[in-house]
């Protein structure tokens, strides 16, 4: 039996055997007694009597084990042209400072605390200060929209949100302090205090009595020490795109989360202690959360924090010189990233001129990773590059190749098999099991493993309905695919509302409320079609209020700054077509998916329920031009 096979296994049949191996990993303050219980919702929980602390486990822990010189955290930032190191004593003195200073402003144990910042190493010590206290933080990638930061505002009810002064993009500086106002302003629920870290590029205007000045804070503030919480207590919620414009808050727990990112950084990237993980993502995402934070700390390994781009900050060559500057043993990013490198650098001459010896192994995710983008990689680098498929809602790989148990053969288009703790089921829509190569639903046997979401912030029933009620005793992840006879899983994108553009989840239902609330549109459908770089790119269609005239590019332009003013410039909403009717059936379902496949200029089935089969003509004709 193979290696890879045992340990699935293991975990497969004996679960709870498996994660108490996996628990005595990490250093509890008081170690589980109990590994899985199913709670008052009847949801499977993870050492739900542990005690710990998520913050002592990803840095005191490590300076008590004589490990506290180690670098613990590099900042490298091509835009503003720092670069900085922390050791594990100075990342930990820093963080129980900046937990202090929220303590200060009485931030305790399982208040929540939003985070709106940009990637700088404050980012990520606001997190693991959070995590300190107990309280729950909830970070918001610093592109979206302030419509976007109020609505999590609503949801969370921050008692503080920290910030800083500003973003730095490409070429751009953007003022952070005034879209925090303005989402505040529009939210029905109001932080006490938001604390501004300035940063000399652009200072905010702290004039509002509720802000303040990070730096004043923290020089008045004492370290805190960490506060025990049980392993069921959330460490942070994530909201994420699902089908309706409000986004759903997955609630991630304390210890499940750390069990699993430990176990995580030897079974998928085979990580030693002393190694150099870079995901270079943004800790918005939960790439960010569980790759740049958590899991490389609470591995014990280096970190690297990167505010750029993989290009034109300065060149394609920026994620080679990264990795030859910190000898980067693992580095992790979306396809769309290294699609970049390759449109504006397609013989790799860039990547000649670095030293690649420490990496060992390239890892992608956030969306499908195509064939060509995998062959550039592996044939430029000479590296293994490793496909592997998660979630917001699971934070770690459901599926991909074990590099530290058994690195499998690569089979392009696919993550490979199954991590032990998932069991992968591909169903049909009654919910039986469908056999190798069959399309269907992509399915995940419960329990859960490990630091998947327990339920959705202040909305079980959400949860409920959104993920687990199509089939009993399964999770349904929202993506379609099937498992080859090699029981490969082969991921063929979402059969919901949810696009990824440039790895970003976005919500396409979302943008259709955007543009349906312009005065001069009666409906509308927002598809994602296949972009070469980004993966997808929404495109808008809509059909005119009767009598209502207009002139095409002006209701073209008012509909893509909506989308950008309430979403933000991520969404890259930059087209909307007018059509005369939009294909449905006769019971009035918009034929979403036969749109895109002819936006797309794939062959499609017209449907026998289709209400006016000359709708379809006419979408050949306007996507066609
Ligand atoms: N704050 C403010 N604005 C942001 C932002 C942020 N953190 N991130 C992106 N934006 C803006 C960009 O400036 C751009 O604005 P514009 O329309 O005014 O030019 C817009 O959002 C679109 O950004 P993006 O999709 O990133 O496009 P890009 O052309 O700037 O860069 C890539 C393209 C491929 C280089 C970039 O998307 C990338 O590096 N992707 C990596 C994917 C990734 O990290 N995914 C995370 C999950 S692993
Ligand atoms: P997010 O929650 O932002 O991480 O997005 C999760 C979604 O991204 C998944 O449901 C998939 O649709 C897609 N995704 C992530 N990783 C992969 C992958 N390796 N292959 C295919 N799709 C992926």
């Amino acid at each position: 039996m193979s290696a890879y096979l045992k340990e699935y296994l293991w975990a497969k049949e004996q679960p709870e055997s498996f994660w108490h191996a996996q628990a005595q990993k990490i250093d509890w303050f008081e170690f589980p007694q109990t590994i899985l219980k199913k709670d008052e919702n009847g949801i499977e929980r993870w050492y739900p009597d542990g005690l710990l602390n998520t913050s002592w486990l990803a840095l005191d822990y490590h300076c008590e084990q004589g490990r506290g010189d180690q670098t613990a955290l590099i900042y490298d930032s091509p835009v503003t042209g720092k670069k900085q190191r922390y050791s594990y004593f100075a990342l930990r003195d820093t963080v129980a400072r900046i937990a202090g200073m929220l303590a200060d402003q009485g931030v305790t144990k399982g208040d929540r605390v939003i985070i709106y910042m940009p990637m700088i190493p404050e980012a990520a010590m606001a997190m693991l200060a959070c995590a300190r206290l107990g309280a729950i933080h909830s970070v918001v990638f610093g592109g979206f929209a302030p419509n976007e930061l109020a609505v999590r505002i609503e949801d969370a009810e921050p008692k503080v949100i920290m910030t800083a002064s500003c973003g730095i993009e490409i070429n751009k500086v953007i003022p952070y302090k005034p879209m925090v106002d303005k989402a505040i302003m529009d939210s029905r629920w109001k932080p006490e205090k938001v604390v501004v870290f300035q940063r000399p590029e652009c200072l905010a205007d702290l004039d509002n009595e509720r802000d303040l000045d990070w730096s004043a804070q923290y020089e008045k503030a004492l370290p805190h020490a960490c506060v025990p919480v049980l392993a069921t207590d959330p460490l942070y919620i994530l909201y994420t795109s699902g089908t309706t414009g409000k986004p759903k808050g997955v609630v991630r727990d304390n210890g499940g989360h750390a069990v699993a990112m430990k176990y995580s950084m030897s079974c998928i990237y085979d990580m030693p202690q002393d190694g150099v993980f870079w995901a270079a993502s943004d800790v918005g995402w939960v790439v960010g959360h569980s790759y740049i934070v958590y899991a490389p700390l609470i591995h014990g390994c280096t970190t690297i924090l990167y505010e750029g781009k993989p290009v034109r900050t300065p060149d394609p060559g920026a994620f080679w010189r990264v990795c030859q500057e910190y000898k980067v043993t693992a580095l992790f990013s979306a396809p769309t990233a290294f699609r970049a490198i390759k449109k504006e650098d397609p013989n790799g001459e860039l990547l000649e001129k670095y030293n690649l010896n420490h990496l060992k192994t390239i890892f992608m995710a956030g969306e499908r990773l195509d064939p060509p983008t995998l062959e550039w990689v592996q044939e430029k680098t000479n590296k293994p590059v490793i496909d592997h498929w998660w979630q917001t809602e699971t934070g770690w790989a459901i599926a991909g190749n074990p590099t530290g148990i058994e690195l499998m053969p690569v089979k392009a288009g696919s993550a490979t098999k199954p991590i032990p703790g998932y069991q992968v089921e591909i169903l049909n829509e009654v919910g039986e099991v469908l056999p190798p190569n069959q399309q269907g639903f992509v399915a995940l046997k419960r329990p859960l493993p490990p630091s998947c979401l327990t339920t959705v912030w202040r909305n079980h029933d959400r949860f409920e309905t959104g993920y687990l009620a199509q089939f009993p005793d399964y999770y349904v992840s929202g993506d379609g695919g099937y498992l080859d006879e090699d029981g490969y899983l082969f991921i063929m994108g979402r059969i919901d509302d949810v696009i990824n553009v440039a790895g970003h989840r976005l919500s396409t239902g979302e943008m259709e409320e955007i543009v349906g609330a312009h005065p001069a549109v009666a409906e509308c459908a927002v598809v994602g079609v296949h972009d070469e770089l980004k993966g997808q790119l929404p495109l808008g269609l809509v059909v005119l209020k009767d009598g209502v005239k207009v002139d095409l590019e002006s209701l073209e332009s008012e509909l893509v700054n909506s989308v950008r003013s309430h979403i933000g410039a991520v969404a890259c909403f930059k087209h909307a077509l007018v059509v005369e009717r939009l294909p449905k059936t006769r019971s009035g379902k918009i034929l979403r998916r036969i749109i895109r496949q002819i936006a797309d200029g794939e062959s499609y089935t017209v449907p026998s329920t289709i209400d006016d089969p000359s709708s379809l003509n006419e979408l050949e004709k306007i996507l066609h031009v």
